[in-house]
């Protein structure tokens, strides 16, 4: 770990913390999904669970905090100035049908700027973190975006629109859109810190998705953004400031992606 303010020594404990107990409970979901029951119920808990453990940490250090979470909501309204964005499992589905691919990811903000974030996937032992302008890291190791230039050669991942989503028709079309641009086909993980973070590695070249919320990629800012990455927000609501459509990736790519997305360049 090459970064040591405090605050990524604080937001790195209560995610080794929390994830122990992540990672018991990943290994109960095998056993639950030939359950009557199914593992539904269990892994509310287990996100409360691991909500609770990271919230406690975060409170030792400051109190006066506010935080921004899934499951609790938002603690300590009146802090705007010094806030933790948590997300205590992204990729629930997957956690859920015991596969490998999920994350806790925390974030720091600071009047209102992400200055540094953690998302950490237990499984892979795998610690993206990143604090601004100290460079981004993925365990001991630097990382960088790609460089790839040309579009068509790009992996691109993406998620779906979810089962309420108003705007199908729009993220089909854009699926659409970018897929016939691009020789190899889409992909899609589940979980959106975890797609953010692969951008940062360059792993991927870029990544986009309408209808997140705000803890699903707080974290993953700083990272993209500190491995040299570019993030614009498309078409947001200015009503609803944590919900967010989020393009990332590589800087050489990302005109040519966001005119595919936003339909400026449709034959
Ligand atoms: C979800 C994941 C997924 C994305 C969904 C999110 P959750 O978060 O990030 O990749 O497609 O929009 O809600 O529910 O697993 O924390
Ligand atoms: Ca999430
Ligand atoms: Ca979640």
């Amino acid at each position: 770990m090459r970064l040591n303010s405090p605050q990524i020594n604080i937001i790195t404990r209560a995610c080794m913390k929390a994830s122990r107990s992540l990672i018991r409970d990943f290994g109960e979901i095998e056993n639950l999904q030939v359950s009557s029951k199914g593992p539904g119920d269990f892994v509310t808990s287990a996100d409360k669970r691991t909500e609770t453990i990271i919230i406690e940490e975060l409170q030792k250090a400051h109190p006066d905090y506010g935080i921004i979470t899934e499951e609790s909501g938002i603690i300590n309204k009146e802090n705007e100035n010094n806030r933790w964005i948590i997300d205590p499992i992204d990729g629930t589905t997957n956690f859920l049908n015991g596969v490998p691919q999920f994350a806790i990811s925390i974030g720091y903000e600071e009047k209102k700027e992400i200055k540094c974030g953690v998302i950490f996937d237990p499984i892979k032992n795998e610690m993206f973190y990143a604090e601004k302008g100290g460079g981004a890291f993925l365990n001991n190791s630097r990382i960088r975006v790609s460089s790839k230039k040309k579009l068509k050669d790009c992996l691109i991942i993406t998620g779906g629109p979810k089962h309420s989503s108003q705007n199908r028709d729009k993220i089909y079309s854009e699926y659409i859109n970018v897929s016939k641009n691009i020789l190899s086909p889409i992909r899609k993980f589940g979980s959106a810190a975890l797609d953010i973070s692969y951008v940062a590695a360059g792993r991927f070249d870029g990544y986009w998705q309408r209808e997140l919320n705000y803890w699903d990629i707080a974290a993953g800012l700083v990272i993209l953004r500190e491995a040299g990455g570019l993030v614009d927000f498309f078409e947001n609501d200015e009503k609803a400031p944590l919900k967010k459509n989020i393009l990332a990736s590589n800087s050489h790519i990302h005109n040519e992606l966001s005119d595919l997305i936003l339909k400026k360049n449709i034959e």
